[in-house]
């Protein structure tokens, strides 16, 4: 199985849907970094028998810096492919570049729409009628790489910033279970930041 690291900032839900995961997947669980010490995610980790670390990024100089001690763990631990689950740090061009192809990201909008914070928000007030969750991976441009899987939420009339977060929420954690296991068993491939799923270019994103 292939050896795979998750990088959280905090609750750490979708976390638990890969550890949960796990035992019919590809992959193997070697590492939870958080930037955030004292978080859920970590107890869940802990709880599952997985290692946690905690890199503090107050405590580093610049950016670069604290993506070079993260590529120095990852590395050390032999992790083939990042997972990234309410990782809410912007990341350096070197790491992207050291784990491109083999780094996914999960956000709570239907990209290229809303990239960054407050989504739900976002949907809300420009009236849409309908959000969800993109898993891509991830690239330097900051929510901004070659999307694999979109899934989909009506907006109806009486929905909320909560009701929304909680409904892509089901969804992301019925998603990234699966994708993640399709990049760690290589069905899923990034080739000239172009998706390829069973070998085949994906000309769209797939559709949950
Ligand atoms: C998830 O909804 C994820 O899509 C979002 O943070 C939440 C983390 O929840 N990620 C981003 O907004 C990244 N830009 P969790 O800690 O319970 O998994």
């Amino acid at each position: 199985r292939t050896p795979i690291a998750v990088l959280i900032s905090g609750n750490g839900s979708n976390l638990q849907a890969l550890i949960d995961a796990q035992p019919h997947s590809h992959y193997d669980i070697q590492l939870v970094i958080s930037n955030r010490p004292n978080v859920k995610g970590l107890d869940r980790a802990k709880s599952a028998g997985i290692e946690t670390l905690v890199l503090d990024h107050k405590a580093y100089d610049s950016r670069e810096a604290f993506d070079l001690a993260m590529i120095d763990a990852l590395d050390a631990k032999q992790v083939q492919v990042v997972i990234l689950a309410g990782f809410m740090r912007i990341l350096t061009s070197a790491f992207t570049h050291h784990f491109l192809g083999r780094m996914l990201n999960i956000h709570p909008s239907l990209l290229p729409k809303y990239p960054g914070l407050d989504t739900h928000q976002r949907a809300l007030e420009a009236g849409d009628s309908e959000h969800g969750l993109s898993i891509h991976f991830v690239t330097a441009e900051l929510d901004g790489g070659p999307v694999i899987l979109q899934a989909k939420v009506t907006i109806e009339q009486n929905d909320s910033v909560e009701t929304l977060r909680q409904k892509i929420h089901t969804l992301e954690h019925q998603t990234y279970p699966l994708v993640a296991d399709w990049l760690a068993s290589g069905t899923l491939t990034l080739e000239d930041n172009k998706v390829r799923f069973k070998g085949e270019l994906l000309t769209a994103p797939l559709d949950f």
